[in-house]
């Protein structure tokens, strides 16, 4: 993209390639940024990769276009290392669903429970819990918890709900939603299977029941991908925010990807949050070396420990 005013253009493609040379940086993004943003990472992931990444990196400076508790992950995997992204506001509902306040007297009140938590949190959050989980790793989690042992699963009550459903483990959960996975239409998803019969529907299990059952395969951004490129069908109703076509396009160029709707009228199949990182903002943010994520040194201590404990047990 470039950008032009009255005496300055600028093309935001070099200007990043450039900034990331002279930070040593690496850049980090979520299969929901817009196709240029992805374009231009180094490494495109779900949440779990992205994390993997994080811990892995040896590059000086992380620039993380994802949304807000997806650069805190890799802040505390990475405590020494400034972690850049684009929009400070790019949060997430579910994240807000729970705030640490609430989710510690959560606990308080099932003191006896273990408490598994969705990565889609704040570090406070994460610093109450026990283990830190996925949607590629939660159910590979919850089968290794011994029976006995009651769960508390927040802040995903859909997420939540499938597992329940997948592992026959009873977990008391947390009723938070995504705001763009609880918009899709069962009855939609139906008018358009009548349309394209030929096409499997694929949906990410923050998805609400009914679509969950009117799919053909459930997984997480990067499952969802790999089956893609895996299975046989050429078509595919796309049941979660539609960035991730970008690389299934790439992948599957002969395929047909069809993006599920929401109930109204409205881009609600694209995350808002998600969305507000732009490739202006990307450069700008390494330009400035701003926004950071801060976080204190004790909530990184207290942060970690779940983190750690998903990344062994996945
Ligand atoms: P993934 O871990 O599947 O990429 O999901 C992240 C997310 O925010 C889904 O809405
Ligand atoms: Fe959060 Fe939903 Fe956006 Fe994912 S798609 S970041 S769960 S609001």
């Amino acid at each position: 993209m470039i950008l032009t005013d009255y005496k300055t253009e600028i093309n935001f493609s070099e200007e990043i390639l450039k900034l990331k040379r002279e930070l040593n940086a690496v850049i980090l993004a979520h299969y929901y940024q817009e196709s240029e943003i992805q374009d231009i990472a180094d490494f495109v992931g779900d949440s779990l990769e992205l994390a993997r990444k994080a811990k892995e990196t040896d590059a000086e400076t992380i620039v993380f276009a994802g949304v807000h508790f997806m650069a805190e992950t890799a802040k505390i995997l990475n405590p020494n290392k400034p972690v850049i992204i684009p929009d400070l506001e790019a949060g997430c509902s579910l994240a807000d669903s729970c705030p640490a306040p609430l989710f510690k007297a959560f606990r308080e009140k099932h003191p006896e429970h273990i408490a598994v938590t969705y990565i889609n949190c704040t570090a406070a959050v994460k610093a109450l819990s026990d283990i830190i989980c996925t949607s590629s790793n939660a159910e590979k989690i919850i089968v290794q918890i011994p029976e006995d042992k009651p769960i508390l699963f927040s802040p995903d009550r859909n997420l939540g709900k499938y597992l329940m459903k997948k592992t026959g483990r009873n977990m008391t959960l947390w009723d938070g939603t995504c705001v763009v996975h609880e918009t899709f239409s069962e009855r939609k998803i139906i008018e358009l299977k009548l349309e394209y019969p030929e096409a499997k529907v694929i949906a990410h299990p923050e998805c609400e029941d009914p679509v969950l059952k009117r799919a053909d395969f459930i997984g997480s951004t990067s499952k969802l991908l790999k089956f893609i490129q895996e299975d046989s069908a050429t078509a595919y109703i796309v049941a979660t925010e539609s960035g991730i076509i970008h690389q299934m396009k790439k992948a599957r160029p002969e395929k047909n990807f069809i993006p599920a709707p929401p109930d109204k009228n409205c881009s609600c199949n694209e995350c808002p949050y998600m969305k507000l990182n732009t490739m202006e903002k990307l450069y700008l943010c390494m330009k400035n070396k701003e926004p950071q994520i801060h976080l204190d040194a004790e909530m990184i201590r207290k942060a970690l420990i779940p983190i750690e404990r998903m990344l062994e047990l996945s």
